[in-house]
């Protein structure tokens, strides 16, 4: 299980992730919503919302008559989500396992895009999603999938298994928690969902320098980039992974290969 620090935000790493998103999780995230089927008037809860891009884009999609709402734990990213606020769009500092502050059934539409995986508790955060939906209400989760590891964590696996980062063995904390299909599906079906689709979809993307992949994984991680490793050793196991992935170099750039897993699952009843 993943112990990841929420201490370790910058306003640097909120800005850079803001920027760099828009390439990445943005993208899945039009995907999940796709898949979840987002309709005009939905009142809509994005758990881990982050900056808040793909929460205002869903708010364009609910028009004015829907409300989105967007929670996060990191204040520094519920800053920059704020900036984008109107009248049915708001964001709040908030965590998965407790959303107490939305009454019971009052969402038509929940989900977490590139969330899940960060999340300690999963099957609290699933309990408390599920409250807050209305019956037939959609849920879409968008994440790794542990049955196709992220090229990203098999390289800095590969760095952490070598001398003298090995000695640390605590260090591969805050590595994210992905799941598998049957996972996901056990998971959902055991907090009362109705399993609807469980997809992977691998997308392939080149890159100029090992440098920009790796600094956007800390934007991403929230600074959690070698968390646990003590402060002088870190800049060395930074060059060991620069170096593994320059090893996928290719006249285009570094290959880079990611895996999103879509799960989606509905809450019993209505519709
Ligand atoms: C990779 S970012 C994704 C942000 C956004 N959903 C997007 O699509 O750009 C992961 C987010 O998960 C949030 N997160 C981590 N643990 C969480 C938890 N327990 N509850 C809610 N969000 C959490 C982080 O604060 C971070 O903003």
């Amino acid at each position: 299980m993943s112990a990841v620090s929420l201490i370790s935000d910058t306003e640097d790493l909120a800005l850079h992730y803001e920027q760099e998103s828009i390439k990445r999780q943005f993208v899945s995230g039009q995907v999940l919503l796709g898949k979840i089927g987002i309709e005009p008037g939905m009142k809509v809860l994005d758990i881990g919302c982050g900056t808040g891009l793909l929460a205002q884009h869903v708010a364009q999609m609910v028009g004015s008559n829907g409300m989105v709402t967007g929670i996060d734990p990191l204040p520094l990213r519920i800053d920059l989500a704020k900036r984008k606020s109107t009248a049915t769009l708001d964001f709040f500092v908030g965590d998965a396992v407790d959303l107490m502050r939305f009454p019971e059934a009052s969402m038509d539409a929940v989900y977490f895009n590139s969330v899940f995986h960060w999340i300690k508790d999963q099957p609290l955060a699933l309990r408390q999603a599920f409250r807050v939906m209305k019956a037939g209400a959609p849920l879409g989760i968008a994440s790794g999938s542990a049955d196709h590891p992220l090229q990203f964590h098999v390289l800095k696996d590969r760095v952490m298994a070598r001398k003298p980062y090995s000695d640390y063995a605590e260090a591969i904390d805050g590595q994210p928690n992905n799941l598998s299909a049957a996972d996901y599906r056990k998971l959902c079906a055991d907090t009362g969902f109705v399993v609807r689709d469980i997809s992977v979809e691998t997308t392939v993307s080149y890159h100029d320098s090992a440098d920009d992949i790796v600094d956007f994984y800390n934007a991403s991680a929230f600074g959690n980039l070698f968390g646990n490793l003590p402060v002088e050793l870190k800049a060395g196991a930074r060059d060991a992974l620069i170096a593994e992935f320059e090893a996928f170099r290719t006249p285009d750039g570094i290959r880079q290969e990611r895996s999103h897993l879509f799960a989606i699952a509905a809450k019993p009843g209505g519709r």
